[in-house]
């Protein structure tokens, strides 16, 4: 059995039972090979664009004798799937910009898919955007720990979102928010310490625009606090 990190395990516990998973950007297949070994995916596709990892995508398929069950294709994003061939798609590992991306470059292969898990290393807040114009909504968000780490992972179904999200609901997940997991807390506590650090040094400068941006920051450092007071739930 392949043995996962948290943050892949993670994502692995978010996946509900499906015929077809599609990992994008693979690399080591370590969640697709867990997806199949565990019966959660009855097979799976990896598709990895660049020559290292999609060899290495081959040789874990291999070693964990999955190649039976799991096919690994090189390509970018969603070109190499065929239309209606996935019911769950995994994209995790990336920038939001990049997810979103290849989201919207294959919006015409996501026709079957019932689920995907999503985890953006950074600019979440963007593909929760990005979700926001598509036939799909965040229906669970979660955040895990990984090491020095803490990672934000998305869950989306097909659907419409009906209620606007705020710029904080973007950020860390309308889910995320109203379950205030001890480390959505510690989560906030670094932000704020973060954007108080970016606050003092726009201070040093001392030009219109970085009057403006400090107020900005100020404001958003105001709810960031306001739900970090709040405590976990
Ligand atoms: C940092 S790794 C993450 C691997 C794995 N998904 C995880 O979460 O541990 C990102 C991988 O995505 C691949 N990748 C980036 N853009 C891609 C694209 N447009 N299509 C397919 N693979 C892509 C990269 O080659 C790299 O192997």
């Amino acid at each position: 059995m392949t043995l996962l990190s948290p943050r892949l395990a993670a994502l692995l516990q978010m996946l509900a039972p499906c015929a077809t998973l599609a990992d994008i950007g693979s690399d080591h297949a370590m969640l697709i090979s867990g997806a199949v070994q565990t019966g959660k995916a009855q097979r799976g596709i990896a598709v990895e664009i660049n020559l290292a990892p999609f060899l290495e995508s081959q040789r874990a398929v291999c070693r964990a004798g999955l190649q039976g069950k799991i096919e690994v294709r090189r390509g970018d994003g969603l070109a190499p799937l065929g239309v209606g061939e996935v019911d769950a798609l995994c994209c995790a590992g990336m920038g939001g910009g990049t997810i979103s991306q290849i989201l919207a470059k294959g919006e015409g292969k996501l026709s079957a898919v019932r689920q995907m898990l999503l985890q953006p290393n950074v600019d979440g807040a963007k593909l929760r955007q990005h979700l926001l114009g598509t036939g799909f909504r965040v229906t669970d968000d979660q955040v895990v720990e990984d090491g020095a780490y803490t990672y934000q992972l998305i869950y989306a179904e097909p659907g419409k979102e009906l209620k606007p999200y705020s710029p904080l609901e973007l950020e860390y997940g309308r889910h995320n928010l109203a379950r205030r997991s001890s480390l959505l807390v510690t989560l906030l506590a670094r932000d704020i310490l973060h954007w108080n650090k970016v606050r003092a040094e726009l201070k040093r400068s001392n030009t219109e625009g970085s009057e403006l941006r400090r107020r900005q920051i100020d404001e958003w450092i105001a709810q960031l606090e306001e739900v970090e007071k709040l405590g976990h739930c």
